[in-house]
């Protein structure tokens, strides 16, 4: 599905929000009991997904609310300090989830999303929700309206070029024999995206749960602890980040630093040094030792999608794919000491289900980031604060994720016989709102609409 709109709600008639949940439990998007060939023709979704200061809003009493991770419980704009949103990306100026405006984080209760082909199914959807909202006691915060753009190829891609949505984890359980998703790391456990399930520790870690006497219709699943109920089984955490790419800056930099890089034209020379900071051709083709070019028949190894590389066997200095690189920061793989096999199950700990898609408001432009993990804390933060932004991952010094953060510094190129370094890098990527989600399963919701 092509198109989007993000409709941020704050409840404000709890009795009504939750007669307006009953409505619209049969038009929420479900996977349960399709066959991947009914998922491939769906054309239009709706989901939704509730902030904490939501769950409280609809009436979830205190004891269950506690039962909530502690990172879910405060909101993204109050885990700044782990995130690295400061200066320009501080919460202070976010247009939704921050800590002011009518739609700061304690006010933003609820994101209704909406999928469809095209803008216009979308938007049909869009005035479907909104003519109903007042009598559901619902009011509207804002929208996000956010796209797939795509290539010449047709293939999607992102503000800065490059092609996306490649990279996702297979998870253990939900192989699809038929199109079995090559991933290097092997199946991870469902636990990991799921609630309620084995994750990647052999552990299926408490969901939140709620006292067995409020689920008076029973549709919950029993709790491992008599008196309580799973609220969390089948339920998930999404991340929303709404990022701004300042693509002009991206362009500047690239032009003022083209002679770091190889090449026989300048073009050639952009390219090849914002492929050395992604760690992919803007096609999606990995980088590889010794090839300073896509290599031409390049679809003998699958085109662009190919995911199934690691590191440690051929490229542990990065002479290929930069260390520092984006997606080796976001998952290094097989590449970490001590060893390959520890590197492979350490990667398999913080991986996230990504579901971004571009945005351009106006002259603005960005990516509308969205990551799906049962552990926001040991997921998304982790990789953001121990791989993304640490400045001494894989042992460089003073060096962040480029296309992430916030003034990165400097980036170093391994090269023999001398390595390369980029200097006085800016900030290409700004934070502009978001916030942490519980994604409830589809038992969840109706729990909640009869509270
Ligand atoms: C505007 C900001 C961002 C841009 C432009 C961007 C762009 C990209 C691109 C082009 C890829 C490679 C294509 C693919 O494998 O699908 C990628 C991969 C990835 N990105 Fe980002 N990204 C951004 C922000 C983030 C953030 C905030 C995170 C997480 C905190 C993140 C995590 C990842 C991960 C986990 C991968 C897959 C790595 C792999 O398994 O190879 N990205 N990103």
């Amino acid at each position: 599905m092509d198109a989007a709109s993000f409709l941020l709600l704050r409840i404000e008639d709890p009795a009504r929000a939750r007669s307006w949940l009953r409505e619209t439990l049969p038009e929420i998007t479900t996977a349960a009991d399709k066959t991947s060939e009914d998922l491939s023709h769906w054309t239009t979704g709706v989901n939704l997904a509730v902030t904490w200061s939501g769950l409280k809003a609809l009436g979830l009493p205190a004891e269950a609310l506690e039962t909530f991770p502690a990172e879910f419980r405060e909101g993204m704009s109050a885990r700044v300090d782990i995130l690295g949103d400061t200066g320009e990306s501080a919460p202070e100026a976010w247009e939704f989830g921050g800590t002011s405006g009518p739609a700061a984080q304690d006010a933003l209760h609820l994101l209704l999303m909406l999928y469809g082909t095209t803008e216009a199914e979308v938007s049909s959807l869009l005035d479907a929700q909104r003519a109903r909202l007042e009598e559901g006691g619902l009011r509207e915060l804002g929208v996000q309206r956010a796209a797939r753009i795509r290539n010449s190829e047709g293939h999607v891609v992102e503000h800065f070029g490059f092609r996306d949505g490649i990279s996702q984890p297979l998870i253990e359980g939900f192989t699809d024999a038929k199109h079995p998703a090559p991933d290097a790391l092997g199946p991870t456990k469902a636990g990991e995206f799921l609630l309620g399930y084995e994750n990647e520790y052999a552990e299926i870690p408490d969901p939140p749960w709620v006292p067995a006497a409020l689920d008076v219709t029973g549709v919950l699943p029993a709790g491992r602890e008599a008196g309580w109920k799973e609220l969390g089984r089948n339920g998930s955490y999404l991340v929303l980040r709404k990022l701004r790419q300042d693509v002009e800056a991206f362009q500047h930099f690239l032009e003022a630093h083209k002679e770091v890089a190889v090449g026989e034209t300048d073009a050639f020379k952009k390219q090849w040094l914002a492929a050395k900071m992604m760690g992919r051709w803007p096609d999606g083709t990995p980088l590889r030792p010794g090839e300073d070019a896509p290599p031409q028949h390049a679809s003998a190894r699958g085109h662009g999608v190919d995911n199934t590389f690691g590191f440690a066997a051929k490229d542990s200095e990065g002479y290929g794919c930069p260390v520092a690189s984006h997606i080796r920061r976001a998952n290094p793989r097989d590449g970490l000491p001590p060893n390959a096999e520890l590197s492979r199950q350490v990667s398999r700990r913080h991986r996230i289900l990504r579901r971004g898609m571009t945005y351009a408001d106006g002259a603005d432009r960005g990516m509308i980031f969205i990551g799906i993990n049962a552990n926001i804390a040991r997921q998304f933060e982790f990789l953001q604060q121990t791989w993304l932004n640490n400045s001494k991952f894989g042992g460089r010094y003073d060096e962040r994720d480029l296309l992430v953060t916030h003034g990165a510094g400097t980036m170093t190129l391994p090269r023999q016989p001398l390595r390369r370094c980029v200097e006085g890098i800016e900030r290409f990527v700004t934070m502009k709102g978001g916030g942490y989600f519980f994604l409830p399963g589809l038992k969840a919701l109706e729990f909640l609409a009869r509270l």
